[in-house]
C-alpha cells in the first residue's frame, strides 16, 4: 500500500467521521443519494433533507413510483434541482432495465443519470467495497496541494493527471475508511482556507506545506464574468392565496412552481400582462426589495411585483397555475427566492 495510503486510512480510523447518517451501511440506494445530495452542498446543509428523503422513499422502488412533483418538494431549498430529476429517472431506470437492483458494475453504474465518474467510485466503494478513486472538489485540493500541481483543477488536462494520480494512489484494501478519509481530510483539515497542516496525516511528505504553497493552490478558476439576467416576478394575491405556475421540465428550477413572470425587455404594464396571460384582472401593488440569486452560469435578478386581483378570478385560466395559501404554497416544491418572497409575505401579514 502506499504511505498516502496507509496514512490516510490510518488517520480516518481515529480522526474521521463516522456517524453521518448515511455511514455504517452498504446499502447503495442510501449511500447514492446522500452522494447526489452531497454535491456542491455541505454536509451540515444536507442533515435535514436526507432522513426525511429516505423516510418518504426508503426503496428505489418507492423513489421510482412517486410524481416528479413530490420528489422535487423533497428537495425544495436544496438546489441544483437536476438533480433531483436525475435521481428520480435513474430509479425508473432501475426498475426497469437492473429489476430494481441497483447495479454494482462501475461502468453500468456511470450510465444511470446524474452519475459521473466520482460519484459511481464513492458508491462502488462504500457500497460494494470496489478499489475506484472518487476526484471531487475536496479531493481535488489535497491532491493539488499534497503535490503542489498548479493550474485550475477543472482544466481537461490537469484533471486528466489528478485522475491518474489518484489511481495510483489507491490502497487495494480498506476502500471505505480511504475513500471517506479523502472526503473527511478535504473538509475538515486540508480546508480551502487555512488548512490545519499542523495535525494533518499527510504533513510530512506535502510540498505545498514545505515550498509554502497552501495559499496558491489550489489555482483558482480562471475569472470570467458571468451574464446577469432581470425579471420580474408577479405576485397574484387574493386574499390569503397566491398563484403559482408549474415551470417547464428542464432548464432553471425545471419542474418547480414558481411566480409567473414578466420579462421586463418588453413591456411594463403588469396588470395588462396578468389580463392577457390569465384571464385575471388585478390592480399593481408597490414592488418589493429586489432578489438576487446566483446560479453556476448567471446572476439573476428579481423584482418581486404583488398585485391584487380585484375581479374574483375562480380558476386560473392556464392549466399550469395553481391558487394555494401562503402556507400550503411553502410546503410545495418551490425554489429558494420563492420561499422568501412568500416568507416577507407572510410577515407583512402578521
Ligand atoms: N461528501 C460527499 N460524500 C460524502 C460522504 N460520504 N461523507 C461526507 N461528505 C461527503
Ligand atoms: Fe493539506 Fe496541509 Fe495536509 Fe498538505 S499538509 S495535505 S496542505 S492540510
Amino acid at each position: 500500500m502506499t504511505d498516502f495510503a496507509s496514512r490516510l486510512i490510518s488517520w480516518q480510523k481515529i480522526h474521521g467521521r463516522h456517524d453521518l447518517p448515511w455511514q455504517n451501511t452498504t446499502d447503495p440506494y442510501a449511500i447514492w443519494v446522500s452522494e447526489i445530495m452531497l454535491q456542491q452542498t455541505q454536509v451540515s446543509a444536507v442533515i435535514g433533507y436526507y432522513g426525511k428523503f429516505m423516510a418518504r422513499f426508503p426503496t428505489i422502488s418507492d423513489l421510482a413510483n412517486a410524481t416528479q412533483d413530490e420528489v422535487l418538494q423533497h428537495w425544495s431549498g436544496l438546489g441544483y434541482y437536476s438533480r433531483a430529476r436525475n435521481l428520480h429517472h435513474a430509479a425508473q431506470t432501475i426498475v426497469d432495465e437492473h429489476a430494481g437492483q441497483f447495479p454494482q458494475d462501475f461502468n453500468t453504474i456511470q450510465t444511470l443519470s446524474g452519475i459521473g465518474r466520482s460519484t459511481a467510485a464513492a458508491i462502488a466503494s462504500f457500497a460494494f467495497h470496489q478499489v475506484q478513486t472518487i476526484l471531487d472538489g475536496n479531493v481535488k485540493r489535497v491532491l493539488a496541494r499534497h503535490f503542489a500541481i498548479s493550474g485550475w483543477t477543472s482544466a481537461p488536462k490537469i484533471e486528466k493527471a489528478l485522475w491518474q494520480l489518484a489511481e495510483s494512489l489507491l490502497p487495494q484494501s480498506d476502500m471505505v475508511a480511504y475513500t471517506q478519509g479523502l472526503m473527511d481530510l478535504g473538509a475538515t483539515v486540508c480546508t480551502r482556507s487555512k488548512p490545519k497542516c499542523a495535525v494533518c496525516p499527510l504533513n510530512e511528505s506535502c510540498l505545498a506545506r514545505q515550498q509554502n504553497l497552501t495559499s496558491v493552490l489550489p489555482t483558482p478558476k480562471p475569472k470570467k464574468s458571468i451574464p446577469e439576467k432581470n425579471t420580474t416576478m408577479l405576485i397574484l394575491q387574493q386574499g390569503n392565496e397566491v398563484m403559482l405556475v408549474k415551470r417547464p421540465p428542464s432548464g432553471i428550477w425545471g419542474g418547480l412552481w414558481s411566480f409567473p413572470e414578466s420579462d421586463d425587455t418588453e413591456n411594463q404594464d403588469y396588470a395588462a400582462t396578468v389580463l392577457k396571460q390569465f384571464g385575471i384582472n388585478a390592480t399593481v401593488d408597490a414592488p418589493l426589495a429586489p432578489i438576487s440569486h446566483v446560479f453556476t452560469h448567471f446572476k439573476l435578478h428579481i423584482k418581486p411585483q404583488p398585485l391584487t386581483v380585484s375581479q374574483h378570478a375562480l380558476q386560473a385560466r392556464e392549466a399550469t397555475a395553481i391558487w394555494l395559501t401562503i402556507e400550503d404554497a411553502l410546503g410545495a416544491a418551490i425554489p429558494t427566492p420563492v420561499r422568501n418572497i412568500l416568507l416577507k409575505l407572510a410577515h407583512d401579514r402578521s
